[in-house]
């Protein structure tokens, strides 16, 4: 098992005397080492942030236990395994990627946590311009990290994890303030690296369209709880999606409108408009009709 959650709650507190908030409550969860690309979705404040920080050791759980590979945290830091090798195999791309950067050059921002990890500085200088290239943000390597635009510091905060190249890819809202096209590139790098590589990809994401074409596996979270785990067809073709706020992907609008106007009977497999339209060749209209 790569990451298992066993009766999880975390709480923060509040300002006032003995008041707390629950970000997570009796959460229990088990993902696979590999080859699973998990789509972590729910409202603004549902807990998806506090949920993906204990992926990695960032947070303890206030209650219960979280196994990370072999390593067993529990809510008491000092008898925790040091979280080093833990942070080493599960890479965290951050909300806000600003926080993660603070090195005078982007160069040096992306060499850092490969060197902290144990690469010499010239096996982490050719991985920081390999996984530049692959992002296509080579012409930024000598600016300063803070001289860039908030869709430059995401993907310099993602080169920067992938550089190490951990087991696991934990990334919270990966495409935010990327345009469309930039939005695509980052989806297809990371589809990539799990097709190829079978890594475990965990993407918190706002973005149905994208939970529909890439996810095998999707996780609702609702007031601190896991509300739906499971297959995505089903969330889509139940009400779970609107019992949870959640959007219906924009291909799954189009199949119902093209089956109720066109009484055609096409499923919901198809996971991309793409797909759709490859469907859509070999159907002729009135088919159905008869
Ligand atoms: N450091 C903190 N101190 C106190 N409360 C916090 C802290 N971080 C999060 N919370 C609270 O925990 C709850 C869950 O927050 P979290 O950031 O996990 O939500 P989220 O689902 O990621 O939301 P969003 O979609 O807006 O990013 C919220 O009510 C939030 O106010
Ligand atoms: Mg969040």
């Amino acid at each position: 098992m790569g990451i298992s959650f066993k009766e999880v709650d975390h709480s923060f507190r509040g300002l006032k005397k003995k008041e707390i908030y629950h970000a997570l409550l009796d959460i229990s969860l088990d993902i696979n080492e590999k080859n699973e690309f998990i789509a972590v979705v729910g409202k603004t404040g549902s807990g998806k942030s506090t949920l993906l920080k204990h992926m990695n050791g960032l947070y303890l759980p206030t209650k219960g236990n979280v196994c990370i590979f072999d390593s067993k945290l529990t809510p008491k830091p000092r008898k925790n395994p040091k979280l080093k090798q833990v942070r080493k195999r599960v890479g965290y791309v951050f909300q806000f990627p600003e926080y993660q950067l603070f090195e005078e050059t982007v160069l040096k921002d992306i060499m850092f946590a490969p060197i902290n990890f144990g690469f010499s500085r010239e096996e982490a200088k050719k991985k920081a311009i390999e996984v530049a290239k692959l992002l296509k943000i080579e012409n930024l390597l000598n600016k300063s990290p803070f001289n860039l635009s908030g869709g430059q510091m995401r993907k310099v905060a993602i080169a920067g994890i992938l550089a190490y190249d951990p087991d696991i890819l934990l990334l919270d809202e990966p495409t935010r303030g990327l345009d469309p096209l930039g939005a695509l590139e980052i989806m297809e790098i990371f589809n990539k690296i799990h097709k190829e590589t079978g890594k475990t990809i965990i993407m918190i994401t706002h973005d149905m369209n994208l939970v529909y074409e890439y996810a095998t596996r999707v996780v609702v979270m609702n007031n601190a709880r896991i509300t739906y785990d499971g297959d995505k067809v089903k969330l889509f073709s139940s009400n779970i999606y609107k019992e949870n706020n959640l959007a219906k992907p924009e291909v799954l609008e189009l199949i119902d409108y093209l089956n109720k106007k066109l009484n055609l009977n096409i499923d919901y497999n198809n996971f991309t408009l793409d797909d759709l339209l490859l469907k859509l060749r070999d159907i002729k209209v009135g088919d159905n009709n008869e």
